[in-house]
């Protein structure tokens, strides 16, 4: 057991989409954030979009003694991790860009100081070989952007220890996040694969013309989609089975369930399906731009977030 030091200082490797966001993320929970990356104009950049992160920010509620300038930017990585309790890696998704950057992150730190992968897909088992201490790497995959959606995935590699993973889930549950921490390396992890499944027959039904785009997004979107941001597909399925919850409805239910499984399309992405379905998403959209949408679609997002967190039933 290796003792948790206070986590005051957190170092943000890589800047781009997802550092940013991570970097303006801890800000705003009174961390200092020492951040790099060794783009052209990565410091100018991470400054732009932490100020464009904030307002949404603000309206979700900072810490105590939250701002900006507690942010530093170096150009060496090693510069950047002097001091901090914490990294969170963002770098680009390559197995071997990520191995590189990991031998390096590992070799600038004591052996206490948790290293957290956001990557989308690459295994911690393959990143953390190099590393003098492997026991400390694990996978925090944030869902984009950080700055707003509480998930984080907290898995580890063959070689990380089960403190270490419990370590990175009590630091991100302290600073208001809603980690999970699935048992197995798997790729995609949880969440993606979840989507995957979705957008897998979202695309088989257009390829076969059963929808128009439009439908298949409303069918969600102003269905099971509402009930899923509150509960998850499980819990769901639990309350659809009336008093006799999940038993019944699995009696019931599941036949025609499993019938429906078998029915599902495996569509392959053809250039003509790809056509379709960008023709498909200008015509869905047309009059609203893409800005627009998203700003209202985060507005929302925090409203159902306070609502979830004054809620005392929903698991
Ligand atoms: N974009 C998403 O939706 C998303 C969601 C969850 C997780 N992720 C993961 O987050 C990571 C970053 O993805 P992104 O979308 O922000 O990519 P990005 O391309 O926007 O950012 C990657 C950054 O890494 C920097 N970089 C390159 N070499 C570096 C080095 N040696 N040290 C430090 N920084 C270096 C690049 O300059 C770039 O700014 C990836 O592992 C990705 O899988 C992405």
């Amino acid at each position: 057991m290796i003792a948790n030091p206070i986590i005051r200082r957190v170092g943000v490797v890589g800047t781009g989409v997802i550092g940013a966001s991570w970097a303006a993320y801890f800000l705003a929970r009174g961390l200092e954030v020492s951040a790099t990356d060794p783009a052209p104009g990565a410091r100018e950049r991470l400054a732009q979009a932490i100020a464009l992160h904030w307002p949404t920010l603000v309206k979700s509620g900072l810490a105590e003694g939250a701002s900006q300038d507690k942010l530093t930017f170096h150009e060496s990585l090693e510069a950047a991790l002097e001091g901090v309790q914490f990294v969170q890696e963002s770098g680009p998704e390559r197995i071997d860009l990520k191995r590189a950057l990991f031998t390096r992150i590992d070799a600038a730190l004591a052996e206490n100081v948790l290293i957290a992968s956001s990557s989308s897909g690459l295994l911690m088992s393959d990143v953390q070989t190099a590393c003098r201490y492997p026991q400390r790497v694990v996978l925090g995959h944030p869902f984009n952007p950080p700055h707003l959606i509480p998930l984080v995935e907290v898995i580890g590699g063959a070689r990380t220890s089960p403190d270490a993973i419990q370590r990175a889930m009590d630091f991100y549950r302290a600073i208001g996040k809603r980690p999970i921490n699935p048992r197995k390396e798997i790729k995609g992890h949880i969440a993606n694969r979840l989507q995957a499944a979705l957008w897998r027959e979202a695309f088989h039904l257009v390829s076969i013309g059963a929808a128009s785009m439009s439908d298949i997004d409303a069918a969600i979107a102003y269905g099971p989609g509402l009930r899923w941001a509150v509960m998850g597909p499980f819990a769901n399925l639990h309350l659809s089975g009336g008093e006799g919850g999940m038993e019944h409805l699995l009696e019931h239910l599941g036949g025609p369930i499993e019938s429906w499984w078998a029915d599902l399309g495996t569509p392959a992405l053809t250039p003509s399906l790809k056509q379709q379905v960008i023709d498909g998403i200008g015509a869905e959209l047309a009059g609203r731009g893409a800005d627009q949408i998203a700003a209202q679609r985060d507005a929302m997002i925090l409203d159902m977030l306070r609502l979830k967190a004054a809620s005392t039933s929903i698991p």
